[in-house]
C-alpha cells in the first residue's frame, strides 16, 4: 500500500524527492511554523516528507507534529517517520502504533535487531494498518562500514558476505515498502540494486550536505533521494528543490525507459 502510494505520489508530483524535515534546534513554537513554511515554500517539487526525533521530541508527536503530517498531507504528500526502530518486538509494536496512530504512512526499522520478536510486531502492525516499513540496508554516515559494512557469517547459509547483503535480502524476504542505502555510497547502492531490483524501491539520503551526489545515486539505482539541509539551510529552499528535483527526475525517466 505505502509502496504504491509513493509511486503514486513521484509520478503525479513528478518528483522523486522526499524532505528531511530537520531544523536546527529551537523553541517548539518557532520549530513549528518555520516547519510549516518550509512546507509551503518547497512542496511543488516533492513527493513527500520524512520526520525523525530532532523534530517528534521538541514538537510532541500528537501536538506540533501531527500538524506538519495534517499539512503535508493536506499537500499530498506521503509521511514517513524516520524512527529507527530497534528495540524488542513489544516496545516495536507500541512505537510503531504511535508514529501510525498519529497519521504517518511508513515508518523506517533497523533489520540488525532480526525478525523473531524483533520487527516482526511492526510488520504486522504495519499491514493491519495499512502502512509502510522501511529498512535500513546501509547507512549514509562514514560509520556505517563498522555496522553495515562489516563481513559477517550469514545466519542462514553460514557464509561470510557483507552485513547490508544479508539485509538487503531481508528487505525482499520481509516484503518492506523500501531500503534505505545512502545516496554517499554509490556502489552499494548498485549492490544492492542487483539483488532488490525494482521490487523494493531504494531511498538515498546523504545528498549534498553530506557529499552524496544527485546522478551518481540516481544512475546506481535510487528511487527515492530524501534531502534535508541541502534544502532546508539553502537560501533559495524553494529553487534548490526544484534543481534537485529536476535531476534526480530525469534520471529516473532514463532508467524507466531504459526497463521498459
Ligand atoms: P541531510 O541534511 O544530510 O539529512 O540531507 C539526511 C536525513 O536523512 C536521515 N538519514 C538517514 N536515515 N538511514 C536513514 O534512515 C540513513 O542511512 C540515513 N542517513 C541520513 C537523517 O536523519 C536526516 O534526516
Amino acid at each position: 500500500m505505502f509502496r504504491q502510494k509513493m509511486e503514486k505520489a513521484a509520478k503525479k508530483r513528478q518528483s522523486n524527492i522526499i524532505l528531511a524535515l530537520d531544523l536546527a534546534p529551537a523553541s517548539s513554537r518557532v520549530l513549528l511554523s518555520q516547519s510549516l513554511k518550509i512546507l509551503d515554500l518547497v512542496h511543488p517539487a516533492l513527493c513527500a516528507v520524512k520526520l525523525n526525533r530532532q523534530a517528534v521530541l521538541p514538537l510532541g508527536l500528537f501536538d506540533g507534529v501531527r500538524k506538519i503530517i495534517t499539512k503535508a498531507h493536506d499537500l499530498g504528500l506521503p509521511t514517513i517517520m524516520d524512527a529507527k526502530i530497534n528495540d524488542i518486538g513489544n516496545t516495536n509494536r507500541a512505537i510503531a502504533q504511535y508514529y501510525f496512530k498519529a497519521g504517518f504512512g511508513a515508518v523506517i526499522a533497523s533489520p540488525f535487531i532480526g525478525w523473531d520478536e524483533g520487527l516482526q510486531p511492526v510488520f504486522d502492525v504495519a499491514q493491519k494498518m495499512k502502512r509502510g516499513v522501511i529498512l535500513l540496508v546501509y547507512m549514509s554516515h562514514k560509520g556505517a562500514v563498522e555496522g553495515f559494512g562489516q563481513m559477517v557469517q550469514d545466519h542462514a547459509t553460514r557464509q561470510l558476505v557483507p552485513q547490508y547483503r544479508i539485509f538487503a535480502e531481508k528487505a525482499l524476504k520481509w516484503n518492506a515498502d523500501g531500503a534505505v542505502v545512502g545516496a554517499t555510497y554509490p556502489d552499494k547502492i548498485r549492490e544492492v540494486y542487483s539483488v532488490l531490483k525494482e521490487k523494493v524501491p531504494i531511498y538515498s539520503p546523504g545528498v549534498g550536505a553530506q557529499g552524496g551526489d544527485v546522478h551518481a545515486s540516481m544512475k546506481a539505482g535510487s528511487s527515492y533521494l530524501i534531502v534535508g539541509r541541502a534544502i532546508v539551510d539553502s537560501r533559495n529552499p524553494a529553487k534548490t528543490a526544484e534543481s534537485i528535483r529536476n535531476a534526480a527526475w530525469r534520471n529516473l525517466q532514463v532508467r524507466t525507459e531504459k526497463n521498459e
